[in-house]
């Protein structure tokens, strides 16, 4: 047997009707904004800053790659959610950063990338792809270290608006974004369909 699954804004007017065949939620997950027009320096750099009492915050070079896909395979397994929030592992490519992909980590003095954050930039708009931190680093604030950053870094450059995402099953990264100022404004809702004999 197999099931399919559908990924939905929470208010597709199709939902309903999906439920009546037998669908049912399984994962819940959520987009968000942040207008860097409105945004309080002085606020994001003392959050970048907590990142000095573990290592330097800056932004990843081509010269991170290698530090970036070890960090990257060594906690793949850790995303939360189902499709809608998926994970897929960084190839050489997706770990090279250059003006339409930005990145940010934190180097701890003996060169180990702890903290990561990539963001897909088509100017006026930022869209966050995954932020990731060691698992013996995490509950330090370097998730909102680098994402604060890395949002400073996007105001440099004259991004008006940020979108970021994530698993409704993930309150480490909503906190993060809640304290950096992102508003979720979208919810998604990942259906599985009833089973049907598969081929
Ligand atoms: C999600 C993740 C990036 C958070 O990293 P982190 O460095 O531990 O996060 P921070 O220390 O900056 O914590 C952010 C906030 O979440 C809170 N928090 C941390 N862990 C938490 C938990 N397990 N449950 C609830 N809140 C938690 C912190 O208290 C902090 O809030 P505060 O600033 O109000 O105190 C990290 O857990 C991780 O790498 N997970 C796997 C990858 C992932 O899920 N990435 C996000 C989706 S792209």
């Amino acid at each position: 047997m197999t099931s399919q699954t559908r990924v939905l804004r929470s208010d597709d007017p199709g939902l309903q009707a999906l439920e009546r065949e037998g669908w049912v939620v399984v994962a819940r997950s959520w987009g968000a904004r942040r207008d860097t027009a409105t945004c309080d320096r002085q606020h994001l750099e003392a959050l970048a800053g907590r990142a000095n009492a573990t290592g330097t915050v800056r932004a990843l070079t081509t010269h991170d790659v290698g530090a970036v896909l070890a960090l990257d395979a060594d906690t793949a397994a850790d995303y939360p959610g189902r499709e809608a929030t998926a994970h897929a592992p960084l190839t050489a490519d997706r770990a090279a950063v250059g003006p339409s992909r930005r990145a940010h980590g934190v180097v701890e003095a003996d060169g180990r990338l702890v903290a990561m954050t990539f963001v897909d930039v088509e100017p006026p708009r930022a869209e966050v792809d995954f932020t990731v931190v060691a698992q013996d680093r995490r509950g330090l604030g370097l998730a909102t270290a680098v994402k604060a950053a890395s949002v400073l870094a996007l105001v440099d450059d004259g991004v008006a608006v940020v979108r970021t995402g994530g698993s409704a099953d993930n309150p480490a990264i909503l906190a993060a974004n809640r304290a950096l100022g992102f508003v979720v404004d979208e919810e998604w809702l990942t259906l599985e369909g009833p089973e049907t004999a598969g081929r």
